[in-house]
């Protein structure tokens, strides 16, 4: 379904949530089933953590921080036919392949601090909007539909019970080999989306002209569909 478009065709679905909605799994098939670029946002929170981390910066270093960012090139791509080992996406940052470095405690928890300061959150935002300008995009995270993307055909709050998100992600960890218990997910799991529904900047809401979908009990596959029944027309009305 992919084709050279001019920039004004570009079509850009954003989605927002609260932690493990599923929000990944299902923008990641959408991408692959429209041959779009999938933009996991909070990929890119968490390799400002890393480059915090690594240059021995503390998390509560929001300028330092924003700075690193800057300077740092970001590449999100669709995982190549090689680099198909169970991840969603590709994230390289300056030449390195930091995909599941990123994939620790360590670093979600990292990612929930820098995404409290407002000049992190600006610089990224910038290398957001400017991926947006060059692919069609599924793009998700915690404020695409409001602050990134606030022009998308397609505005999706996905959410799910607290319990089945919590379900969710306690199952993924434990496929993943990693001993975790579910009351200690449940708990971080409440702590994150308070850090992302009450931080001063930019928190997460639902806008007016968001459709809010609530998977609770649904199939993935039922998801992507109804997801898909609503692109459709959007694609045929941008090639007119
Ligand atoms: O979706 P995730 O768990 O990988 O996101 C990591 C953190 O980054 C999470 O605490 C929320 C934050 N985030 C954000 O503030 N804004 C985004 N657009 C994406 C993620």
């Amino acid at each position: 379904m992919s084709k050279a478009r001019t920039r004004e065709s570009l079509v850009q679905i954003a989605i927002d949530g609260p932690v493990a909605a599923g929000k990944g799994t299902v923008a990641r098939i959408l991408a692959e089933r429209l041959g779009w670029l999938y933009v996991d946002t909070g990929a890119m929170y968490r390799a400002a953590a890393l480059l915090a981390r690594r240059a021995g910066v503390s998390f509560e270093d929001s300028k330092a921080i924003a700075s690193l960012v800057d300077r740092s090139h970001f590449e999100m791509r669709n995982p190549t036919d090689t680099e198909r080992d169970g991840r969603l996406t590709t994230l390289v940052v300056d030449g390195e392949d930091v995909s599941w470095k990123i994939r620790t405690e360590e670093f979600s928890r990292g990612a929930s601090m820098v995404a409290a300061h407002q000049e992190v959150r600006r610089s990224l935002v910038e290398k957001q909007q400017k991926i947006a300008t060059l692919h069609n995009v599924v793009m998700e995270g915690r404020d695409i539909t409001f602050r990134v993307l606030p022009k998308a055909q397609l505005k999706i709050f996905l959410t799910a019970s607290e319990e089945e998100r919590a379900k969710r992600r306690h199952h993924q960890l434990i496929e993943r080999g990693v001993d975790a218990d579910y009351n200690t997910v449940l708990d971080d799991l409440r702590t994150r989306d308070w850090r992302d529904s009450e931080r001063g900047t930019d928190p997460l809401h639902i806008v007016e002209d968001a459709w809010v979908f609530d998977t609770t009990g649904m199939k993935i596959s039922e998801v992507v569909e109804r997801i898909l029944d609503k692109v459709r027309p959007i694609i045929s009305g941008s090639n007119n």
